[in-house]
């Protein structure tokens, strides 16, 4: 009797401690652990243990009632796939009101993007950015209206534009940075994204979306970078963008943008970077950019275009910029003696034109130039020229790293103080009749 009443009871308490563990709801440790446990390489998370709190392991931050409120695993090695991620424990992440960072980018992520992570409540920053991670099921994404920061950037993304947009726009007032580069997105940049008001940084490129740049851009009146590289947009450029007067960053290159520069980008006095390079431009380039864009103080390139006219003086305005590309174009007549006005310049390079005439003497003030490319124009002068640009004048520039006069038309005999140029490291003079000593 003794012994059947002890198992009896030893029974009931089983029961009774099964029936606990299945009502218990899944902690928020279990639910780590348990995706923890389906990832092929977690060597970087041997401290998450039962044996620890929960705040303590690696990647994990929390609140002041030790709820997990982040988890910031860049670059940790972790190898495998979301699925088993998501657990309605997470539904109390961020209770206090504080904004949830799940960032798990530069691993080795495969596998679908689950749509269960847009049900995270308060999910602020949401960054999967190089993995190798596929499609979401658009259809049974949630709106995430606390998102402020997306990148799915350099993953394994295709199909047409992210439905997350279409379908979450109007929801999505508080996304600020989006980063969706190096993916195989197509199907065109959607007139919806115009609707997103509140962007700051949009990166898309490296992406072969096709189809027009919307001109619906135009309203997106806090955009700080429009980063639409290698992205197969061909059309003209829309003078909407002219009024996104908060923009400091353009990068449109490596397109089919053809077309005018439109004037009104004047407007846009915030530009520090402006890049426009290998696209097929054309007509003049309006001056009154030049003349505005006073705080240009980074990258102007137009390289790789079919832009013609001469080069505006106006140039000589732009006493910041560093980086000055304008080759491989149809610019004619000779170069304004005002370009010594750009005493930043670190590189400048006006290559492949039809640029005629002396290299103005005034190039000697650009004391900071590491690199100077004037090769295939139709340049003239001789060691005689008084008004041009003599090589003992070049000899001022005392940073070069790269001098290139190749093929041009340039004469007379190469000065011996060239090698006392200290960082030199090539000097091309190809092409050209000049006599050495
Ligand atoms: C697991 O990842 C770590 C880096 O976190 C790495 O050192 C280790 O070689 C990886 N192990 C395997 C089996 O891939
Ligand atoms: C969330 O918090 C509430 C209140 O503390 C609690 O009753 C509930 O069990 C928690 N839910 C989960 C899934 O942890
Ligand atoms: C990344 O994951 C894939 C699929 O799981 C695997 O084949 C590959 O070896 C992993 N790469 C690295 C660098 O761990
Ligand atoms: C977008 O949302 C609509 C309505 O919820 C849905 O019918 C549609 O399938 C979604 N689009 C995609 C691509 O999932
Ligand atoms: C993306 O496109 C590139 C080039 O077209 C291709 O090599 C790659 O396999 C594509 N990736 C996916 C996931 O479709
Ligand atoms: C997108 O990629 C998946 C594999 O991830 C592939 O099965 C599908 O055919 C691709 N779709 C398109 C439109 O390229
Ligand atoms: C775009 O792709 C090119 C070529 O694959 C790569 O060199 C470049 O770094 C990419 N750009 C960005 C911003 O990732
Ligand atoms: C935006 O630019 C276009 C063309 O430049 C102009 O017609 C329009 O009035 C501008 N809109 C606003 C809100 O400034
Ligand atoms: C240049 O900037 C001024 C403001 O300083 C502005 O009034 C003018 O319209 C701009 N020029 C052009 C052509 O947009
Ligand atoms: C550039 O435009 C010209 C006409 O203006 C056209 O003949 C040429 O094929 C275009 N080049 C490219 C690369 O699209
Ligand atoms: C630019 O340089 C020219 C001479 O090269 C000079 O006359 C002019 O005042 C300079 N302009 C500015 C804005 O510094």
């Amino acid at each position: 009797m003794e012994l059947q009443h002890k198992l009896l009871l030893v029974s009931i308490c089983l029961l009774l401690c099964t029936a606990v563990a299945i009502s218990r709801p899944e902690g928020e440790a279990e639910a780590l652990l348990r995706w923890r446990s389906t990832l092929l390489n977690s060597s970087s998370l041997s401290s998450w243990s039962l044996a620890n709190p929960t705040c303590f392991w690696f990647g994990v931050s929390c609140d002041a009632a030790g709820h997990v409120t982040s988890l910031r695993l860049p670059g940790a090695g972790i190898n495998g796939k979301l699925d088993a991620f998501y657990s309605p424990a997470f539904q109390n992440l961020t209770r206090l009101g504080l904004s949830t960072i799940l960032d798990l980018s530069s691993n080795n992520l495969t596998g679908v993007i689950p749509y269960q992570l847009s049900k995270l409540p308060r999910l602020a920053v949401l960054n999967l950015a190089n993995n190798h991670l596929t499609n979401p099921e658009y259809g049974k994404l949630s709106p995430m209206s606390s998102l402020k920061s997306l990148s799915l950037a350099n993953n394994d993304l295709n199909g047409t534009f992210l439905w997350l947009i279409l379908n979450c726009t109007g929801r999505l007032q508080q996304l600020r940075f989006l980063y969706l580069h190096n993916n195989n997105l197509t199907g065109g940049v959607p007139e919806a994204l115009g609707m997103v008001s509140g962007l700051e940084y949009l990166y898309i490129g490296n992406d072969s979306f096709g189809g027009p740049i919307p001109a619906s851009l135009g309203k997106l009146q806090k955009l700080q970078i429009l980063a639409i590289f290698n992205a197969d947009l061909g059309s003209t450029i829309p003078p909407e963008l002219g009024n996104l007067t908060s923009l400091w960053a353009m990068d449109l290159s490596q397109n089919r943008l053809i077309g005018s520069l439109p004037p009104c980008f004047a407007k846009i006095q915030t530009m520090q970077w402006f890049d426009l390079t290998e696209n097929n431009l054309s007509c003049v380039v309006p001056p009154e950019l030049f003349t505005n864009w006073t705080r240009l103080d980074w990258l102007l390139s137009l390289s790789g275009n079919n832009f013609v006219g001469p080069l505006p003086v106006e140039l000589g305005n732009m006493a910041s910029l560093r980086f000055l590309d304008l080759s491989d174009n149809h610019f004619t007549e000779t170069v304004p003696s005002n370009i010594g006005n750009m005493t930043s310049l670190e590189s400048l390079d006006i290559s492949i034109n039809h640029l005629t005439g002396e290299i103005p003497a005034s190039l000697s003030c650009l004391t900071n130039l590491h690199y100077l490319f004037l090769p295939d124009n139709k340049f003239t002068c001789t060691i005689s020229n008084v008004n041009g640009m003599e090589l003992p004048t070049l000899c001022q520039l005392n940073h070069l790293q790269i001098l290139d006069l190749s093929h041009n038309r340039l004469s007379g005999k190469l000065p011996s103080c060239i090698w006392n140029l200290k960082y030199l490291q090539m000097l091309d003079l190809s092409g050209n009749t000049y006599n050495h000593d």
